[in-house]
């Protein structure tokens, strides 16, 4: 790889000016070119295959090179990458010269598997250190990985190995979680007894439980990994070559494996990282607590960060494991100075009350950051209270899976005035609009449906094996005009800043996680006590939303009152099971009928009625007008 100090190595901590809006190729020129890429690119934007974009096409990188190596060459080799907490209180602190030799042992051993450019690996770990050297071994390598969320059932784990593939499995023996060790092999063994594609399973041995071991197939990280050399010269390659496939719900039951690429999306990353947080290299200490199972981890734990040479805090366990300052201890530990968190947490926060928050010293908190569903005004305003000390800034950034990189958001420093609850504004470079049903911008004041108008360097490539269904679920709503539909509800304020409403489409978002209604009914269906089920998400004051299900039972369940209690427990927990916890209905109803229209689709707004106990609304549509009496009256509620 060449060593190059020219234009295309980065000019730190700088945070360009907004790019005028008909420059927006020179505006992410300018970004790119603050990574190392062996051969430049000579044209920004392709998008003459539209909706399939092609960013800076013809330059080639490596990402892990980018992230790591480069930061060591230019002398920051003692820097700490990562102030890593296990759960159970052991730390590691690991620094750039550390994550090199790391990163590089992992590389050599995947080398060692007999992995080559293109394969695929699925990786369901714990947040541990490993989860990021495997990660970033995969990218030096070309090895498109798929993580997969630890709380993710084995059932989820294998239609993800099988969607994509993947020829090795990295998991770990077990996980700590709420001051247990929990198993982990168990459910990825059980996963990859279904998966032919896979050829080995790499486990790192994190609790040391008892583990079950299949020789030939499954191999020690401690035996394979820590035996390799150190080193390991990286290769360049395409900036569009996949750097990895991340899993989202849908509107069907079946996750879409979202594709990711190299070149653009590490621009993005690292560009919207330093101008969303103001992050300066060197200087901040940053903690983004996501999982890095979710875009959130990969963007802000893993490829912004690191590309920009952050000091990341990276912690394994539960916020109120051993106790409900954990989080506000690490901060004053470390003197954390951007902290990015999603609204369920603040949320959790504020009900374990302020008093936590006030025994700690937080005043190291310079930005606070959040993400994955609209921030009520009252958390927002706690939130700057009572960790901000009304000082910071509170950045409500909005993206997704698909967009790879935050998307809209107050910038810090700006100027801008702060609207608790509003994301405001798209970043520079990017485009976004509020339009209504056919496509046409609202006016101020007015909602409709937020879509992206202009390509964007980390734009999704594609859903993984299936074109037709990229096409199909985000370009086909507003073909005429070529926007991106992002299946938010959105709106303009009398100054013309948006603000999100939610989602549009029957994905759900509990305590931030995606999970569409499709996926939970299938589940329910499964279990042979269920005729029919339907799903919503009703309005829940700590996790957003929480998944409410309506089952018609069959059989002895049916009619069994006794039982009733007994089935609801077992259903709730046959879709843990399923799906994974995360997934798990808060309330299972039992009912009669289900609303249904004419056509026989069922009417998911009456039932929302029914869960969040409002007032049923409109019943003309339905097919049997009385069904929503049939249903009240046996919930106990109005008829
Ligand atoms: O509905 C929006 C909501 O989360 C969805 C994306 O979910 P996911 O792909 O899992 O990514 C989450 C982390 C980026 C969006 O369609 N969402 C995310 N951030 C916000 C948000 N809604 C409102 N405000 C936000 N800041």
């Amino acid at each position: 790889m060449t060593r190059r100090t020219d234009r295309h190595t980065a000019a730190e901590d700088q945070i360009p000016a907004p790019a005028p809006a008909d420059d927006r190729g020179g505006f992410w020129a300018e970004q790119a070119a603050r990574l190392h890429w062996d051969t430049p690119w000579t044209r920004v934007l392709d998008w003459s295959d539209a909706p399939f974009a092609k960013w800076f096409a013809d330059g080639r990188l490596n990402v892990a090179y980018n992230c790591v190596d480069r930061h060591v060459e230019a002398g920051h080799g003692d820097q700490v990458a990562f102030h890593w907490e296990g759960e159970p209180g052991d730390t590691r602190n690991i620094t750039y010269a550390d994550l090199q030799r790391e990163v590089s042992r992992t590389a050599n051993a995947l080398l060692s598997l007999g992995l080559a450019t293109g394969d695929r690996v699925a990786i369901q770990l714990p947040m541990i250190p490993e989860a990021v050297f495997a990660m970033l071994a995969c990218a030096r390598l070309g090895l498109p990985h798929s993580v997969v969320f630890g709380g993710f059932s084995p059932a989820a784990l294998q239609s993800r190995i099988e969607d994509a593939e993947a020829k090795l499995l990295i998991t770990a023996d077990g996980q700590y979680r709420r001051g247990q060790a929990v198993a982990m092999k168990d459910g990825t063994d059980e996963a990859v007894a279904h998966t032919p594609s896979i050829e080995h399973v790499l486990v790192v041995r994190r609790t040391g439980s008892a583990v079950a071991w299949t020789e030939g197939r499954d191999l020690w990280w401690h035996d394979l990994v820590d035996a390799q050399a150190d080193t390991h010269t990286p290769e360049a390659f395409d900036a569009e070559h996949p750097l990895f496939i991340l899993y989202t719900s849908g509107t069907t039951g079946k996750p879409k494996g979202i594709l990711h690429t190299s070149g653009g999306y590490l621009t993005q990353a690292a560009y919207s990282h330093r101008a969303a947080f103001d992050h300066r290299a060197g200087q901040d200490v940053y903690w983004c607590t996501a999982d890095i199972g979710w875009i959130t981890g990969h963007s802000y734990i893993v490829y912004g960060p690191l590309a920009n040479r952050a000091t990341s805090v990276m912690y394994e366990g539960t916020p109120n494991t051993p106790h409900e300052g954990r989080h506000f201890e690490i901060i004053q530990k470390y003197g954390v100075s951007i902290y990015y968190t999603a609204p369920t947490l603040i949320r959790t926060f504020m009900k374990w009350g302020e008093d936590i928050p006030a025994r700690y010293d937080l005043s190291s908190l310079r930005v606070l950051g959040s993400v994955g569903e609209p921030i009520n005004p009252q958390a927002w305003l706690w939130y700057r209270e009572h960790l901000g000390g009304n000082r910071t800034p509170v950045v409500d950034t909005w993206w997704q899976t698909e967009t790879g990189a935050i998307m809209i958001a107050p910038l810090p420093g700006t100027g801008l005035a702060p609207k608790p609850g509003s994301a405001q504004t798209p970043l520079p470079g990017i485009s976004a609009k509020v339009v209504d049903d056919q496509g046409v911008e609202v006016g101020k004041g007015e909602s409709g449906y937020l879509v992206l108008d202009r390509p964007w360097p980390a734009m999704l490539r594609g859903v993984w094996g299936d074109t037709e269904r990229y096409r199909e679920t985000y370009w086909s709503r507003f073909a005429q005009q070529g926007y991106y539909f992002a299946g938010d509800g959105a709106r303009y304020d009398e100054d013309g800043d948006i603000w999100l409403l939610g989602r549009v489409d029957d994905v759900m978002n509990v305590s931030g996680h995606r999970i569409s209604t499709a996926e939970v009914e299938s589940a329910l269906v499964s279990h042979p006590s269920v005729a029919e089920a339907a799903v919503v998400g009703a309005t829940d004051a700590t996790t957003g939303q929480a998944i409410v299900a309506f089952v018609i039972l069959r059989g002895s369940a049916a009619d069994g009152s006794a039982e009733a209690a007994d089935t609801i427990t077992a259903l709730r927990n046959h879709v843990a099971q399923e799906i994974g916890p995360i997934a798990k209905p808060r309330q299972v109803m039992v009912v009669p009928e289900l609303p249904k229209t004419r056509s026989g689709k069922i009417m998911r707004r009456l039932l929302r009625d029914v869960a969040e106990q409002r007032e049923i609304g409109d019943v003309t549509t339905l097919a049997d007008a009385s069904v929503m009496s049939l249903i009240n009256n046996g919930l106990g509620g109005p008829a």
